[in-house]
């Protein structure tokens, strides 16, 4: 008997519409749809609509010659992309990327704990010395970060009084890396040999990898020559000597949790690629897709959104002396807009599974039966822009969260499981779930303490969304 994703009434079991084409042209033309003829949100659109379903058979990027099976079932509404959650039915192994592995050169030769299964012991190792790393330094997030968001507001003024705008991601990519990389080995990267390389190095190193899952952007260069980079793998010497500096940046300063690391039988070596990973990967390539995304959407509300942000958090401010943990919490709107970004524009949007065992899963109107082996695929914009969850899904609605709204949490999956749930040793979740909605709740405080309003034109970028801040006004 296969086992269902939800308990819920018994909906009608229907085979799973779609298919994947021959075995070389189907992914070939539904890579140049994904791509170039369609875009992803018209792909997934345009298939939904034929299909008359959410539950779907494609084909994902990248395809020959870089993934050897790209076939998948789409799970695409806020119900059934569920199943990418649960750890008991679902395998995690190397599927972070999707239906490819990058080679393990660019992690020192290990599978990193966000390739490896809840199954696999090193998946508990890693994630336990994590998790209680980032709860022993609870007491440095909110000082560490007031540094950098100052420096980041000083930086982004003077450019802006030089130039007359100023690049937001550029600025809030130097404020991640010293963040992250402070967090993680206790000293300035200015301090090593890294100097101020850091984001340029990681930058490329993330390029490599996940060339395949993108375009070049460039829009003179021909369709069919830009599809070759998702034909061959981008080579890792490129960057090797990038990374062996940032690898022995962090070995000679991390000295506390690399020992903590071979007291929980970690070796050194491994634990260290691990905390490059974790740094690089993991916290600073979500950090470069969060905060511009962040600063867009509260750009896009204007001047009556920004003057109800300033009073909520100047008055909480004064109430309490100053910006703590507890300070925060008594910031309903400002919550609540941090998980509206959170939710419209999820930094990782891709999630990937397969299926330990014969699985039902549950749309809103049917239930389909996913077979032992095959891989599942949620595009999680869709799932948290689902119009059977979210009124107005396609728009930014900053106090959706508020009172009742907070109700709405749960269907919020950024972090890799729902907004209400919490990371362990045995899930996926992402282990910095609090610590990211506190590096955002803290941008906006730091924002509006200093400004009434501002003004920023956007764009879009390889990962995510470009912003160019045109104006600050000051706070009286
Ligand atoms: C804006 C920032 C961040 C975002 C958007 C983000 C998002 C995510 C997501 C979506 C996953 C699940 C990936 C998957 O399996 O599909 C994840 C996993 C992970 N994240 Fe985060 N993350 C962020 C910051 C951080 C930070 C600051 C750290 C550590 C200090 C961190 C450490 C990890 C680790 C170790 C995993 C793997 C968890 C596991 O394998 O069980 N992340 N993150």
């Amino acid at each position: 008997m296969p086992s269902s994703s939800s308990s819920s009434s018994k909906l009608p079991l229907r085979e799973i519409p779609g298919s994947y084409g021959s075995s070389f042209f189907g992914p070939i033309k539904d890579r140049y749809d994904y791509f170039y003829n369609q875009g992803k949100d018209e792909f997934f659109k345009t298939r939904i609509q034929k299909y008359n379903s959410t539950v779907f058979r494609t084909n994902m990027p990248p395809g020959p010659f870089i993934s050897s099976d790209p076939r998948v079932v789409a799970v695409l509404d806020s119900k059934s992309f569920t199943i990418l959650f649960d750890n008991s039915k679902v395998e995690k192994k190397d599927i972070l990327d999707g239906t490819y592995m990058p080679s393990l050169s660019f992690f020192g030769g290990y599978r990193t704990c966000a390739f490896l299964d809840t199954e696999e012991p090193d998946h508990r190792a890693l994630k336990s010395l994590f998790l209680s790393f980032l709860a022993t330094s609870h007491k440095k997030f909110i000082p560490y970060l007031r540094t950098g968001l100052s420096e980041l507001y000083d930086n982004l003024e003077n450019e802006i009084s030089d130039k007359k705008s100023a690049d937001f991601n550029n600025n809030s990519d130097n404020m991640a890396f010293d963040f992250v990389f402070r967090l993680v080995t206790g000293v300035d990267p200015s301090e090593t040999k890294i100097k101020s390389k850091g984001p340029g190095t990681v930058t490329t190193w993330l390029a490599l990898q996940l060339a395949p899952l993108g375009t070049s952007g460039i829009k003179f260069i021909p369709n069919f020559i830009d599809d070759i980079i998702h034909t061959v793998r981008l080579p890792f010497f490129v960057i090797k000597s990038g990374y062996k500096k940032l690898y022995n940046a962090v070995y000679d300063s991390a000295t506390t949790l690399l020992d903590e690391a071979e007291k929980s039988g970690i070796k050194r070596d491994e634990a260290c690629h691990n905390l490059v990973f974790l740094a690089a990967f993991n916290a600073f390539g979500g950090m470069k897709v969060l905060f511009p995304s962040l600063i867009k959407w509260i750009g896009s509300g204007g001047e009556s959104l920004h003057r109800r942000l300033a009073e909520e958090i100047r008055s909480v401010v004064k109430e309490e002396g100053d910006v703590t943990f507890s300070a925060l919490e008594k910031m309903p709107l400002t919550k609540s807009a941090v998980y509206e970004a959170l939710r419209i524009d999820p930094p990782v949007p891709f999630q990937y599974a397969t299926a330990r065992e014969d699985i039902i899963v549950e749309s809103h109107d049917a239930a389909f039966q996913i077979k032992k082996g095959e891989t599942i695929f949620g595009y999680q914009p869709f799932a948290t822009k689902d119009p059977k969850v979210f009124q107005n899904p396609e728009e930014f609605v900053a106090d959706r969260f508020v009172g009742d709204g907070e109700k709405l949490l749960k269907y919020v999956y950024w972090s890799n499981a729902r907004e209400t749930e919490s990371p362990s040793a045995d899930n996926k979740q992402c282990p910095a779930k609090d610590l990211v909605v506190l590096c955002c709740r803290l941008m906006l405080v730091e924002l509006f303490l200093r400004y009434d309003t501002f003004t920023a034109k956007t764009g879009q970028v390889a990962l995510g969304a470009s912003v160019t801040i045109t104006s600050f006004t000051k706070a009286a």
